[in-house]
């Protein structure tokens, strides 16, 4: 019987960042833990005319911090073949072909292949038609083609994409990469939910006020100008990475844990979220970019300044927002998201925000009215980098005379020691799609109800001149994100800034 282990993976784009710091060092791991053994192969493929050696060295290169021997490094590089391609060229898939065959016959593949497009979105669609017209998927195995985001540019885009892929490989064979999705406390967002019931019986309106999701990076656009400013915060963040996390909390609890359910359950979700029309996208979403400002004495240029930054770009490196669940669970309880880019610190967290208890009891007499009639409220905290963990807050009394109630604090976190030797998301992620298993990939039903709601705030958006730049580099964004909440009654329980602001700093 075919093992599926054994398989050959063509990494298209393989001289390219991704492959470098991703792949090869994930691909090594699983190597080290027996996911793969004798029977695998790996071509990279990309224009650059290297040759199979000077290949192997780059590998070789990037697993060097996972301290290999020599041994072990050179044996896990023989595996790996170059194969100079230009994917427009269609005589160039010939070679391709041939290579691969002669591969699946030396490792005894089984005709098993992973096809990974590590490449720019627009050749997705030319490289998959070759793959079936040049006859280098097979029949004898399984095909199975890992993709990268983003997936189209709005829901149109990712149709046409989907509609071209769907030619060559039936859904359960695509792997839509999130790879927030492999991360463990993404994963772990499930755990606390379905194997706590003091959690998940009160999972709904009746006792939380709202749920905050936060994506925040202390960098700027780095070298990913060119991409970015053709892209945004909405795009690059929201309709993928935020969304999967907004389904997977508002989601019901699966009937079973397996790929099947969740995805049925994660469709429902987002397919409650509301599509806002125009004005309530005014209402609901704000957008920022960065401007020049200093943290704790460093100095960052506006995002205009930046390399590959158009100089009057209307790009947004900020977005926050209030996401509203039309269903029984969830109505009246917003989802407030916000992410971007030279925020104050990079923190991806969670933060459930619970109800107040119904009556502050706290005051000494019943004719005295209570001087704060509000406590704090419990806070559920999930961490999901750079720290992993979750945090409870809650309300106890101070030590002392008199009955003052404070806030304390029962936090639990990954140790480093922990975080740095659980499998990276990209490990986690390849072994999935070695094993068939989509679970934690975005089903097509998933991204194209993410572009139905992401589309109509972007086309809001277009209509309107944004008034950028709005918020100070080293800041968490513009003020309106701030009044977003406020004008609820609410506020971001995470505010790093405040830190900084405090010790004068910002
Ligand atoms: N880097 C990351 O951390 C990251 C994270 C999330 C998602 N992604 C996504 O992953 C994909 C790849 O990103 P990347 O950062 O690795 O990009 P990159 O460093 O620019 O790599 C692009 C690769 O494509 C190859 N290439 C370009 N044109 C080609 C052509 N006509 N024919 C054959 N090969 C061609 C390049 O090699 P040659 O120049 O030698 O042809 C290179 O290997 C993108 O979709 C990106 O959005 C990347």
């Amino acid at each position: 019987m075919s093992n599926e282990k054994n398989v050959l993976f063509t990494i298209f784009g393989g001289t390219g960042d991704l492959a470098q710091r991703k792949l090869y060092p994930s691909l090594f791991r699983l190597y080290k833990k027996g996911n793969l053994g004798k029977h695998f192969a790996v071509i990279g493929t990309a224009r650059r005319p290297w040759s199979d050696e000077h290949y192997r060295e780059v590998v070789i290169s990037t697993i060097q911090s996972l301290n290999p021997s020599d041994e072990e490094a050179k044996e896990f590089a023989s595996h790996f073949y170059y194969q100079s391609h230009d994917v427009n060229d269609s005589t160039h898939y010939a070679t391709l072909k041939e290579l691969a065959d002669q591969l699946d016959e030396r490792y005894q593949l089984d005709g098993n292949r992973i096809y990974y497009l590590a490449m720019a979105p627009q050749f997705f669609g030319t490289i998959v038609a070759h793959l079936k017209s040049q006859k280098i998927v097979t029949e004898n195995g399984y095909n199975r083609l890992i993709i990268e985001k983003p997936f189209g540019s709005d829901y149109q885009s990712a149709y046409d994409l989907n509609e071209k892929i769907r030619q060559v490989f039936p859904e359960p064979d695509i792997f839509r990469i999130d790879h927030y999705l492999g991360k463990e406390m993404i994963q772990n967002i499930s755990a606390i939910r379905f194997a706590n019931n003091i959690f998940e019986s009160q999972w709904n309106n009746r006792y939380i006020d709202n749920i905050q999701i936060t994506f925040g990076e202390a960098l700027g656009v780095e070298d990913r100008g060119g991409y970015y400013d053709h892209s945004g915060a909405l795009k690059d963040m929201v309709q993928n990475h935020i969304l999967q996390v907004v389904a997977l909390l508002a989601m019901e609890p699966p009937v079973a844990f397996s790929e099947k359910e969740i995805r049925a359950e994660k469709i429902k979700a987002l397919k409650a979220v509301r599509i806002y029309d125009q004005q309530e996208v005014l209402e609901n979403f704000v957008r920022g970019q960065y401007d020049q400002g200093q943290l704790d004495g460093k100095m960052f240029k506006s995002y205009r300044e930046e390399d590959k930054v158009d100089p009057a770009s209307t790009t947004e490196t900020f977005v926050a927002g209030k996401f509203t669940i039309d269903n029984f669970r969830w109505s009246g309880v917003p989802f407030y998201v916000r992410t971007g880019k030279r925020l104050t610190e990079k923190g991806t967290r969670i933060n459930i925000v619970f109800k107040q208890v119904p009556v502050n009891v706290f005051k000494t007499s019943v004719d005295e009215p209570c001087e704060d009639t509000t406590l704090p409220p419990n806070v559920l905290t999930i961490y999901i980098q750079p720290t992993e963990g979750f945090s409870l807050s809650l309300n106890g009394k101070e030590v002392g005379q008199g009955f003052n109630t404070e806030p304390i604090k029962l936090e639990y976190r990954n140790s480093s020691e922990m975080v740095e030797n659980s499998p990276e998301a990209y490990e986690k992620l390849l072994l999935d799609a070695l094993k068939g298993d989509g679970t934690n990939f975005s089903h097509w039903e998933e991204v194209a109800q993410s572009w139905h709601i992401v589309d109509v705030i972007r086309q809001a958006w277009d209509q309107t001149k944004p008034d950028f730049p709005n918020y100070k580099a080293g800041t968490m964004g513009p003020e309106a994100a701030f009044k977003l909440l406020e004008k609820d009654g609410f506020e971001w329980i995470w505010q790093p800034d405040e830190w900084y602001r405090e010790r004068g700093k910002l």
